[in-house]
């Protein structure tokens, strides 16, 4: 289906057609757009910005570009193509008709899930609304506003499932998931990472690498849902999902190869010299890996979950790629799970969380090799790595145990005393918040961070991607 441009919330699902939903959307409309005043960026919404629009879903040509201010960006609602008769593809229902509708039976977890999702979607927005004013660059300065109004929209497509097929309930969240926010200590974002605060731009760029990462995951796995709204709105996501991770692992890698080109001119690997030089020392950089990673290990949940084998069971929620797998209906495999006591074998539906994290890492260390080739390719010899996964968790059977960044256990008073080598101290944090000064003539960057390879949608790289007037 065409997307209707002229209508106040473009949509490929027929708003025009059902007069209840678009009067209910766009009664929530403009309580969207007083929470993206209050919450949203901090200044900056006069300021043309040069953005990615999302027009259609056909994967040859999905968005548009242009100018726009960020309070006018058409924040639209686009399904994925519906897949013929699908079926779904995993557990006890597997070969059954995706469903159209809500199954009584499931209403409540599919709406928990919809609201657990849709809730990260502007917290980011809320952790990120200061960065602005302390831009690397213009470029950077685009890209941050680029993943902010696609979180935006990323909100409006949970909005629309919770108003479409959840009733006055699904109303009552919608408005939930804009009283709610990042930090708050009354009323809080539902998972930890995203009461984090994001105050300088190293945070964000490891924050789009692995906390964007996760929801990547989630969204591969609700993509795979039974529920074929649910299923269609995440596979329309995920195009978008690819460029905030393709921020982070580039905004890295640009800081390591400035690194990298200072520990040259210098002959030196001091992080006090470098540090002076006003570049970031690989071992803090290492410590900002530790913390983003462990913290977003947390959001996969427990090793062992009933929870995550009965939305298995039930066709809520498959695994990432369910197509690359064998068996889809799992109901005599084992998974060897690590725990404190030792490896415990566990009924892999029961363990379906542990199979998620497990392609994560996998997935999470592609980045991290890479920057350790630069390092290697330098002719340095310090590596990047991800900790281990049983560092500085506070979810599953790691909980609050205390082992170094290998996994090795430690007692607490020598975690305690090592905690600043292992994760950003309070001396690394005013370090790096003092190199985040903004520059904003087009084509300048930081001395922090090298500049972008190229420009964005084939435009040079000192094009003024931003106009501050
Ligand atoms: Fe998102
Ligand atoms: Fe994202």
């Amino acid at each position: 289906m065409a997307i209707d441009y002229q209508e106040r919330i473009p949509n490929n699902v027929d708003l025009a057609g059902n007069a209840t939903l678009q009067r209910a959307l766009e009664h929530w409309q403009p309580r969207f757009l007083d929470w993206w005043r209050e919450m949203g960026p901090s200044d900056f919404l006069a300021a043309p910005v040069y953005l990615r629009t999302a027009t259609s879903v056909d994967a040859k040509g999905w968005a548009s570009w242009g100018e726009v201010k960020m309070p006018d960006y058409r924040w639209g609602i686009f399904l994925a193509e519906p897949e013929p008769d699908r079926t779904i593809g995993f557990g006890d229902v597997m070969g059954a008709p995706a469903w159209q509708q809500v199954p009584g039976e499931h209403r409540t977890t599919l709406r928990r899930l919809i609201v657990t999702q849709g809730d990260t979607e502007p917290a980011s927005v809320e952790q990120q609304r200061l960065l602005g004013h302390t831009a690397p660059s213009l470029y950077d300065l685009r890209s941050l506003f680029q993943v902010n109004v696609e979180e935006g929209r990323h909100l409006w497509a949970m909005v629309y499932l919770l108003h479409a097929y959840f009733g006055r309930d699904g109303r009552e969240e919608a408005e939930a998931l804009l009283a709610r926010h990042s930090g708050d200590a009354d009323r809080p974002r539902i998972l930890s990472t995203f009461n984090e605060p994001i105050e300088d731009w190293l945070s964000f760029f490891l924050f789009t690498y692995f906390t964007d990462r996760d929801g990547k995951f989630q969204l591969m796995s609700l993509a795979e849902s039974g529920f074929d709204p649910l299923a269609r709105t995440c596979r329309f996501m995920l195009m978008e999902e690819a460029h905030h991770m393709m921020v982070g692992v580039n905004g890295v890698a640009r800081i390591v190869q400035r690194t990298l080109e200072v520990m040259r001119e210098m002959k030196t690997e001091e992080p006090d010299k470098l540090r002076a030089a006003g570049v970031v020392d690989l071992p803090t950089l290492q410590r900002y890996v530790n913390f983003w990673f462990s913290s977003s290990l947390d959001l996969f949940g427990a090793e062992v979950s009933t929870n995550a084998a009965s939305y298995f069971a039930t066709g809520i929620k498959g695994r990432p790629d369910e197509g690359h797998y064998d068996d889809h209906v799992c109901r005599d495999g084992v998974l060897a799970v690590e725990a404190p006591d030792g490896a415990q074998d566990v009924p892999l539906r029961n363990a379906m969380n542990e199979v998620t994290r497990q392609a994560y890492i996998k997935d999470c260390d592609n980045g991290v090799q890479r920057w350790s080739k630069m390092i290697a390719q330098a002719g340095f010899s310090f590596s990047l790595a991800l900790p281990s996964p049983r560092f500085h968790r506070t979810i599953g059977a790691w909980a609050n145990r205390f082992a170094d960044p290998a996994g090795e256990p430690v007692g607490e008073s020598l975690w305690q005393a090592r905690r600043d080598e292992w994760l950003p101290s309070a001396a690394d944090k005013a370090f790096v918040k003092s190199l985040m000064r903004p520059v904003t003539a087009p084509g300048k960057v930081a001395g922090w961070i090298a500049p972008p390879e190229r420009g964005v949608n084939r435009l040079p790289a000192d094009y003024e991607y931003v106009r501050l007037a």
